[in-house]
């Protein structure tokens, strides 16, 4: 089913309810939209076929996190290192971003979604940028999900750049070497007003971070699923939540330390029977 508004089923709403209840849903999902390539080219079409597929796995995945009222979502859409593609690839890339941006306005706002850039955005062609401006300012005030775009981003290049400011802080004396403790450092990079990812999916299959969130993602669980992109809808959605719920948080320190209460035995059998029933 294309476009925002896919019906959900009883069973889909009372697993909202009970995954909003549990308490423990990541506070922000950070996603590697990875395979879109691959995708297309499975089914004989152009790799540009495989992006467009892919903003209807965007779509489903924002709306089942605004459901959930999960804040925050960062989705990896063009990295630094992309700038190596062949340019008709880019250009493609650039004009589907530079469309979907005009097009999909009306429903973020209709969403109550904040649209957030990070990366190297003066290296967008300009046509991008001015479309990007326009949908970050007129959603700015919106008090929703924040969704960040990672577009032009190298986790690198932004610890990079963070050392630089910090460089010329120290040398107008605004700065001493000794404050530079981690919490300042981090106010230095793009990410400085986003918590840091509770959860990075990744899709594909591939086992990497690509230069995305460096610094961030210290403690992030990481989840890597098998399908491409543009197979990613909110079922597989749901599965990773699932799947982070269960896992144990220990930052370092014992499991004896640990004060994460455990979901009840009782609710997960009734996640598991709710998610069966909303695949098929
Ligand atoms: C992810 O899909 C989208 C971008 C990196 C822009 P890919 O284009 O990397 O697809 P694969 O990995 O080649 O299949
Ligand atoms: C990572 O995917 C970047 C994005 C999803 C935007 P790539 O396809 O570029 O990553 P590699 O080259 O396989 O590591
Ligand atoms: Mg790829």
């Amino acid at each position: 089913m294309e476009g925002w508004d896919a019906v959900q089923s009883e069973a889909e709403q009372r697993l909202q309810e009970l995954l909003r209840q549990c308490g423990r849903l990541p506070r922000h999902v950070a996603i590697i939209m990875d395979g879109n390539g691959r995708w297309a080219l499975e089914r004989g079409l152009p790799r540009v076929e495989g992006h467009r597929q892919g903003i209807q796995s965007v779509r489903e995945v924002v709306t089942v996190a605004v459901c959930l009222g999960i804040p925050y979502v960062t989705l990896y859409a063009f990295s630094m290192e992309n700038w190596r593609r062949p340019q008709a690839e880019i250009q493609a890339l650039m004009r589907l971003l530079q469309y979907y941006l005009w097009r999909e306005l009306p429903e973020l706002q209709r969403r109550n979604i904040r649209l957030r850039a990070i990366g190297k955005l003066t290296a967008l062609p300009r046509r991008v940028q001015q479309a990007l401006r326009r949908a970050v300012e007129a959603t700015a005030a919106n008090t929703g999900l924040t969704l960040t775009l990672a577009l032009s981003y190298s986790g690198r290049w932004d610890i990079l750049r963070a050392v630089q400011l910090i460089a010329i802080d120290v040398r107008r004396g605004k700065l001493s070497p000794e404050d530079i403790t981690e919490e300042r450092f981090a106010s230095y990079l793009l990410t400085h007003d986003l918590p840091e990812p509770d959860l990075i999916i990744r899709t594909s299959g591939e086992m990497r971070l690509s230069n995305f969130l460096l610094w961030e993602s210290a403690y992030a669980e990481i989840y890597v699923s098998n399908l491409y992109w543009p197979d990613f809808r909110r079922h597989a959605f749901y599965q990773a939540l699932l799947d982070y719920l269960r896992r144990e948080r220990r930052f370092g320190m014992t499991a004896e330390q640990q004060v994460q209460r455990c979901l009840a035995e009782s609710l997960w059998v009734q996640l598991e029977e709710l998610l069966h029933e909303v695949e098929s």
